[in-house]
């Protein structure tokens, strides 16, 4: 026999249910869509950055710092088109220092997200995101460069920009000699 008590207990668990499934996809700023052309972010140096909260200048002002500093939140970093850290809410992930990691697949329809997530993250060549970026000196906030600490990864400067000047997401733009041989090593390397 259903009292209006159970009733409304009933109701009740419904709805606390109901909430998660509902609550979450909105709550959460990010998605595929975020994540457009890498040349359309603001370089720094070699990489991209950006700020989700409209906060460009915040971020800039730490990725420019000759002694580092901590990135604020909504900041995007991005070196390749389908690799990305974006720093959340603090508090968000203390383990990471709130940054989130996503490993994207790219091409010209847009981004879709493969893995996305804190420290458990691998890119497709299994390499675990956060086991390299905590390397990084505490002053750097994770962020590798060629000279934060963080073991190096087998780009180099040419490699990485001919990456960049191919994302798919992007208006074609003309490569250098030097970057096309680049592009050509690394095929090679791959096996292909
Ligand atoms: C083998 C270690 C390693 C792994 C694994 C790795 N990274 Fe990196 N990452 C680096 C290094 C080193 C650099 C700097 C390279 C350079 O500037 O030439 C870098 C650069 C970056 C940058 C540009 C800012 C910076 O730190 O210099 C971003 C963003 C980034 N990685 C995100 C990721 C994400 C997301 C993943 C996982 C999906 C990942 N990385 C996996 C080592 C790694």
């Amino acid at each position: 026999m259903r009292t209006p008590a159970t009733r409304l207990l009933l109701a009740f668990s419904f709805a606390a249910l109901a909430i998660p499934a509902h609550a979450e996809a909105p709550a959460d700023p990010i998605s595929a869509e975020t994540f457009g052309c890498i040349r359309d972010m603001t370089p720094v140096r070699g990489f991209y950055v950006d700020n989700l909260d409209g906060n460009l200048e915040a971020t800039l002002a730490v990725a420019n710092s000759p002694t580092g500093g901590v990135y604020p939140p909504g900041s995007v970093v991005q070196l390749v088109p389908t690799e990305v850290m974006v720093k959340r809410e603090a508090g968000f992930s203390p383990a990471t220092r709130d940054w989130e990691f996503f490993e994207l697949d790219v091409s010209a329809e847009g981004s879709t997200i493969r893995a996305r997530g804190f420290a458990d993250v691998v890119n497709r060549f299994g390499g675990n995101c956060f086991a390299c970026h905590v390397k990084a000196r505490p002053e750097w906030d994770m962020i590798c460069e060629q000279d934060h600490g963080c073991d190096p990864i087998p780009l180099t400067q040419v490699m990485t920009r001919a990456i960049q000047k191919t994302d798919p997401r992007c208006e074609p733009t003309e490569l250098t000699t030097e970057e096309i041989e680049a592009l050509q090593a690394l095929q090679a390397a791959a096996g292909g």
